[in-house]
């Protein structure tokens, strides 16, 4: 038999962030399928996060696939909705404050490149993604969690994807031409996550004004997907509930949920 030495420092995780358990696995479906499933007994140790080396069956929005490979940071974030006070209408702010706190991140790492949060979930530098962000509410024995899948390339290199994921992806690696310390990585995220949704909840003027400064679509003309509709117009910028708001022919317009 094989021991499979962990890539992460469990108990630093535990010792420097608020997570109470880290479900770790080498290799699984996926982090977010894995945190829906052992919802239950995670929504019982919240904060709690699932972890992997590797996904085999990585999940996006719209039911699209993740692609990711070995070095990518992949992990779900499990907390009981009951202590992020946020009304439901307002939840999709929850997928902006990981953007921004990916994006903080990511910026301290890599200061000499521009990283920015674009509407509803992704994280990117120029044109290319380097982070996807899955947000996801599920019941179990009554009490609601909110599931919080974050795949950021970070060791991994994307010459090694398939063409239409390389094409539109990067990663620190490509990036930087170094690796970085995967559990300092996720320390990080873990505590900015912590830190932009209680922003979030607490100041929401201020958690808005950051997200809007470091959105890629405000000021230019985009077209959002959003259900059966196309909706062409001026990005203005993003509100406070979350909506992508566009002026357009017709007059101002609100996107809460759309492809860009
Ligand atoms: C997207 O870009 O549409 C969102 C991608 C989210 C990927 C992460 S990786 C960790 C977690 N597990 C998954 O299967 N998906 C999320």
């Amino acid at each position: 038999m094989t021991l499979h030495a962990p890539q992460f420092d469990l108990a630093r995780i535990l010792r420097d962030t608020s997570v109470q358990h880290v479900e770790y696995h080498s290799s699984l479906s996926s982090t977010s399928t894995v945190a829906a499933e052992l919802l239950g007994p995670l929504l019982g140790r919240a904060p709690a996060v699932v972890l992997a080396d590797e996904q085999t069956a990585g999940r996006g929005r719209k039911g699209n696939v993740w692609w990711s490979s070995g070095g990518a940071l992949t992990f779900s974030l499990v907390l009981n909705a009951n202590e992020v006070p946020m009304a439901a209408e307002r939840r999709p702010l929850i997928a902006l404050a990981a953007g921004l706190a990916v994006r903080t991140v990511l910026a301290d790492i890599a200061p000499e490149f521009a990283f920015f949060v674009k509407w509803p979930n992704d994280v990117l530098t120029g044109a290319q993604k380097i982070c996807g962000i899955l947000v996801e509410q599920q019941t179990a024995n009554d009490q609601q969690g909110l599931i919080i899948g974050i795949g950021i390339n970070v060791n991994n290199s994307l010459r090694e994807a398939p063409a239409e994921v390389s094409q539109r992806a990067t990663s620190l690696f490509d990036l930087c031409g170094q690796s970085f310390e995967l559990t300092a990585v996720l320390i990080r995220v873990l505590q900015q996550l912590d830190l932009r949704i209680t922003q979030f909840v607490n100041q929401p003027r201020l958690a808005l004004s950051e997200v809007n400064r470091v959105s890629l679509l405000s000021g230019r003309t985009v077209t959002v997907l959003s259900g059966d509709a196309t909706i062409s117009g001026h990005c203005i910028g993003i509100d406070e509930d979350g909506q992508l708001v566009l002026q357009t022919e017709q007059g101002l317009i609100r996107c809460s949920t759309g492809i860009v």
